[in-house]
C-alpha cells in the first residue's frame, strides 16, 4: 500500500499551507577546502510521522553535504564505501579525466575507498554528485545517494549576486519518492510525494531581498514545470554549466532529471507574505515524464499542479542584495564554421505503452565493452539528436559542457543560451549541441552519454566515447583507399574509395546546420568507386558529407570557398 501526500494548491491556501508545509527545509552542510571525505553508508532518515525510513546517505542519513570548490583548485576526494554493495561516485558536470569521472567502470567495492584527485576547470556553476553503477544508478540515487557541488570563481564573485549559503543562496534538490505504510521507500519511476533536500512538507524562511535558489532536479524520472503560486516573475541566471549572459525573466521553467537552474527571486517587498513553489505539471504533454498518459508510471503528481515547498518571507539580512543584475557574464559559444565533425544520434524505442526497457541510442543498448564514438582530441563537434520515440528524454553528456545550437532548426530559448550538460528533447524533436573535447585523452577509459531518466539509463539508454590523441581516422583519408579532394574546394569534391564490404552506400550532403541538401544511394558492388559532389552553386561555408553503408558511417567536413 502506498501513502499519498497530495500538495494541491488552491486559491485559499493560507490555512491549508500551514498544515501542508510544516518542516523547515533542511540545508545540507557545506564543506570546502581541498580534501574531502565522503562516506557512503546504509542509514535511516526521518521523512514523516513516527517512522524512520531505511535509506543510504553520504556522511549522513539522506543525500550528502554540498561540496564548495573554487575554479583552479586541486581537490582530493576519498569516497569510502561502507555500503554492503558496490557503488561508484560520479561528479556530474565536472570536466575531469575519465579515470576519475566515476562512471560504471570506476567501481568502488563494498568496504573499500576510492581516492581521486583533480583540478577544478569548470566556471562557477552548480553541479552534483551521485552513483553511476551499471544498471543500478536509479536505486542508489533513490535511496539517498546524491549531493550538490558549488563551483565558485572570480568572475561570479565580482557580480552583485546573493552567495551566503543557506541564507540567501539556497540549495533546492527536488525529488519525488514513494513510501509504503511502514514509511519505507518503494523504488519507483514517477513517485507520489515531494521531498526537497530530503524534507517532506518543506517551508523555507527567506529574507525580504533578492534570493538565489540553486535548483537541481535530482529525481529519477520526473520533470517539473516550476513556477510560484502568486505567478511571480523569477529570473534564470545560470544553467548546468554556469551563468547566462543576463538574467532571463520567466514565470514557468521546465527542469528535467539531472538539470540545474539557478534562479533569483526578488522578495524585497514581500516581508510577511508567503507563497508556494509549484510544479505546474498540468501543462505537460502526455509524453513528458510527469504528464499524463503514462500507464507504467501512474502517480498522483502526474499531470496536476502541485506544491513543492512554501516560501515565508522574513526580515532582510544586513547588506542584502536588492536588485537583479542587468548583465552577468560574456557567453561566447564556439563558431560553427570551425566544427570538425558532425555526429548523428537517434533516440529509438517505443516504451511508453510497452516497457521502459527498450529505449536505445542509435539502435544500440549500452554495452560496457563497446566504445560507440572515438573523438579526436581537440575536436569541435556538433552532435545532432533526433528523438524518434514517443516520450521526452533528458540527455546528458559527460566530460565537457555544450551549448545548445538549435531545437528543430531554431535558436533555443534565452535561458538555454549558456553552457549545459543535460538537454531535454521532446518526441520528434531534433536538437543540436556543440562542444569541444579539449583535454583528457585516454584510449581505454570512456566517458558516458545517456538519458538521465535513470530508469532509461539503467535499462541501456547509454553509450560511451573515448577522447584520443592518436586518432588515425577518415580525415587522414587513407583507410580503405578512401580519399576526397580537393578540400577546400571552389567547385566540386571527388570521393574515392574501395568498397571492400560490397554493400550499398547512402551519400548525403549536409549544410552546417545538419540539413540534408542532397542524398543519393550508390552501389559500388565491391569495386573501386568514385563519386563527384558538385558544390559550384552552393554558398561558401561548411558542409558535411555523410557516407553510410550497412556497417560503416563516416562524416567528412568540406569547406566550400
Ligand atoms: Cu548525472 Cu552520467 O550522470
Ligand atoms: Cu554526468
Ligand atoms: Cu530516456
Amino acid at each position: 500500500m502506498k501513502i499519498l501526500f497530495l500538495f494541491l494548491a488552491t486559491s485559499c491556501t493560507t490555512l491549508l499551507n500551514a498544515q501542508l508545509y510544516y518542516n523547515p527545509l533542511a540545508i545540507p552542510a557545506a564543506i570546502s577546502g581541498n580534501n574531502f571525505t565522503l562516506t557512503v553508508a546504509d542509514s535511516s532518515h526521518h521523512f514523516f510521522g513516527a517512522n524512520n525510513t531505511a535509506t543510504y546517505g553520504v556522511n549522513g542519513s539522506y543525500l550528502g553535504p554540498t561540496l564548495v570548490v573554487n575554479k583552479d583548485d586541486s581537490v582530493n576526494i576519498a569516497v569510502v564505501n561502507n555500503l554492503t554493495q558496490t557503488t561508484t561516485m560520479h561528479w556530474h558536470g565536472l570536466h575531469i579525466p575519465a579515470t576519475m569521472d566515476g562512471g560504471p567502470h570506476n567501481v568502488i567495492n563494498a568496504g573499500t575507498t576510492w581516492q581521486v584527485g583533480f583540478g577544478i576547470r569548470n566556471a562557477a556553476s552548480t553541479c552534483w554528485y551521485h552513483p553511476h553503477l551499471h544498471m543500478n544508478t536509479g536505486t542508489q540515487v533513490y535511496m539517498g545517494l546524491a549531493g550538490m557541488i558549488i563551483v565558485k570563481d572570480t568572475v561570479e564573485a565580482a557580480l552583485n549576486l546573493p552567495r551566503t549559503y543557506g541564507t540567501d543562496d539556497i540549495p533546492v534538490v527536488l525529488q519525488d519518492r514513494t513510501f509504503n505504510a511502514n514509511g519505507d521507500l518503494i523504488v519507483d519511476g514517477l513517485a507520489d510525494s515531494m521531498v526537497v533536500n530530503g524534507t517532506m512538507h518543506a517551508y523555507l524562511d527567506a529574507p525580504a531581498q533578492v534570493v538565489r535558489l540553486r535548483v537541481l532536479n535530482g529525481s529519477n524520472v520526473r520533470s517539473y514545470n516550476l513556477g510560484f503560486s502568486d505567478n511571480r516573475t523569477f529570473y534564470v541566471i545560470a544553467s548546468d554549466g554556469g551563468l547566462l549572459s543576463q538574467p532571463v525573466p520567466v514565470t514557468r521553467l521546465k527542469i528535467a532529471s539531472g538539470e540545474r537552474f539557478e534562479i533569483l527571486l526578488d522578495l524585497t517587498n514581500d516581508q510577511g507574505n508567503n507563497f508556494v513553489m509549484m510544479s505546474y505539471a498540468s501543462a505537460f504533454a502526455n509524453n513528458e515524464p510527469g504528464g499524463g498518459g503514462m500507464p507504467n508510471g501512474a502517480s498522483v503528481l502526474n499531470a496536476t499542479n502541485f506544491g513543492i515547498m512554501q516560501i515565508n518571507v522574513v526580515a532582510p539580512t544586513g547588506n542584502p542584495v536588492t536588485t537583479i543584475p542587468s548583465s552577468l557574464i560574456n557567453v561566447t559559444p564556439w563558431n560553427i564554421a570551425n566544427v570538425n565533425t558532425l555526429r548523428y544520434k537517434t533516440l529509438d524505442g517505443n516504451g511508453m505503452f510497452a516497457t521502459m526497457a527498450n529505449f536505445t541510442i542509435n539502435f544500440l543498448a549500452f554495452d560496457m565493452m563497446v566504445i560507440n564514438d572515438t573523438i579526436p582530441l581537440n575536436n569541435l563537434e556538433v552532435w545532432q539528436f533526433t528523438n524518434n520515440t514517443n516520450i521526452a528524454h533528458p540527455i546528458h553528456i559527460h566530460d565537457v559542457p555544450f551549448y545548445i545550437l538549435s531545437r528543430n532548426g531554431n535558436q533555443p530559448p534565452a535561458y538555454e543560451g549558456g553552457l549545459k550538460d543535460v538537454f531535454y528533447i521532446l518526441p520528434n524533436e531534433v536538437v543540436q549541441v556543440i562542444m569541444k573535447f579539449e583535454d583528457f585523452a585516454n584510449d581505454t577509459m570512456p566517458y558516458m552519454y545517456h538519458c538521465h531518466n535513470l530508469v532509461h539509463e539503467d535499462n541501456g539508454m547509454m553509450a560511451q566515447f573515448i577522447v584520443t590523441d592518436s586518432f588515425t581516422g577518415i580525415e587522414d583519408a587513407t583507410e580503405n583507399n578512401f580519399s576526397f579532394y580537393p578540400n577546400p574546394t571552389a567547385s566540386s569534391v571527388q570521393l574515392n574509395f574501395q568498397d571492400s564490404n560490397n554493400e550499398p552506400y547512402t551519400i548525403e550532403l549536409l549544410d552546417a546546420g545538419g540539413r540534408i541538401m542532397q542524398s543519393s544511394l550508390v552501389n559500388p558492388e565491391g569495386t573501386a568507386f568514385s563519386y563527384t559532389i558538385d558544390l559550384a552553386d552552393r554558398p561558401a561555408g561548411i558542409y558535411f558529407l555523410k557516407v553510410s553503408g550497412t556497417n560503416t558511417s563516416r562524416t567528412l567536413k568540406i569547406i566550400k570557398e
